[in-house]
């Protein structure tokens, strides 16, 4: 990371004991990040990890970005930049203009950024921790001009303990979240986990996707439900909430993820295609409905 990259000196220079007293003042006034040009944000989250919630995040913000609207998508995951990787652009860093932390263009109405690239660099003091390191990331994040956006996609941690939750309440007035699930979790004890963090954050619940429900016979296209269908459903109705989609595993998902490929899946008819833009209907409507109501 270059020197410049991180945001203020006093916050560097400062030991993690100042640093949390700094947070520990501001944490009696709540603080929350200025995102005023954004309309609409939008959390990817999940109880678990490794259950699709940036492979999700990245074709939600890819999908709305070729419908034409102006879209962000911040990776706030701080142990690696898996948003950049998607896009090929992990080695690309962000650069400072009069405004604050330029995002990386990805495309006309797409851009990216990544609180890894404020982690990766030598500088990053490895000791901070907690607080210290919160305070940093809050910095951080203030500091990116995103300029005017219709939608802002923001990728959780995985889980719902302190550092997913401390990222969520910096991020003022979400619209929404989007929980993400897999059949695996029988129980769904993930599921039930999220929304309890969703109520301690007060954000609403905009729908469950579930993520590698099955699989679609390449010669006949029935579905082949690898681990036994209808529990997220059930879940879903047990605490009221919508599943948006039951996507399929789709070997051309994960090799778009892993090669950095653009994401240009909108507009293919394969099955995994139609059943996702359900989710990016359901996220556009959030912006029909402002129209609407005349705001
Ligand atoms: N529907 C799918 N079909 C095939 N592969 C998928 C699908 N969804 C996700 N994957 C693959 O699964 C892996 C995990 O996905 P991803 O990184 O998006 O999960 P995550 O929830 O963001 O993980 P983490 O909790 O570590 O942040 C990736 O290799 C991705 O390409
Ligand atoms: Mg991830
Ligand atoms: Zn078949």
């Amino acid at each position: 990371m270059p020197k410049e990259f991180i945001p203020t000196e006093d916050i560097k220079k400062s030991s993690p004991e100042e640093a949390k007293s700094k947070e520990q003042q501001s944490q009696s006034q709540p603080q929350t990040l200025s995102l005023e040009g954004v309309k609409h944000k939008i959390m990817i989250m999940s109880g678990k990890g490794g259950v699709g919630k940036s492979t999700i995040a990245a074709f939600l913000a890819s999908s709305l970005s070729k419908r034409g609207y102006r879209v962000g998508l911040l990776d706030s995951d701080i142990h690696g930049p898996s948003i950049p990787k998607m896009f090929g652009l992990e080695n690309k860093k962000p650069e400072i203009d009069e405004k604050g932390i330029v995002p990386i263009p990805v495309s006309k109405n797409l851009k990216i950024m990544s609180i890894a690239f404020l982690l990766e660099g030598e500088d990053f003091p490895v000791i901070w921790r907690g607080p210290a390191k919160m305070s940093a990331i809050k910095q951080f994040l203030q500091e990116v001009s995103w300029g005017v956006l219709d939608f802002l996609i923001i990728d959780l941690p995985p889980g719902t303990g302190d550092e997913p939750l401390s990222i969520a309440q910096l991020i003022p007035e979400f619209d929404g979240a989007i929980v993400i699930t897999t059949p695996q979790d029988v129980a769904l004890t993930s599921v039930r986990k999220s929304i309890n963090f969703l109520d301690l954050v007060n954000v609403p619940v905009l729908g469950l996707v579930e993520n590698m429900s099955g699989v679609i016979c390449p010669s006949c296209g029935d579905e082949i439900e690898v681990f036994g269908g209808g529990g997220v459903e059930k879940a879903a109705s047990d605490f009221g909430i919508s599943v948006l989609a039951e996507l399929p595993i789709e070997p051309q998902v994960s090799q778009k993820a892993d090669t950095g490929a653009t994401y240009t899946y909108e507009g293919n008819e394969s099955e995994w295609d139609k059943r996702f833009s359900n989710v990016v209907d359901t996220i556009e409507k959030l912006e029909n409905n402002t129209k609407n109501d005349g705001n």
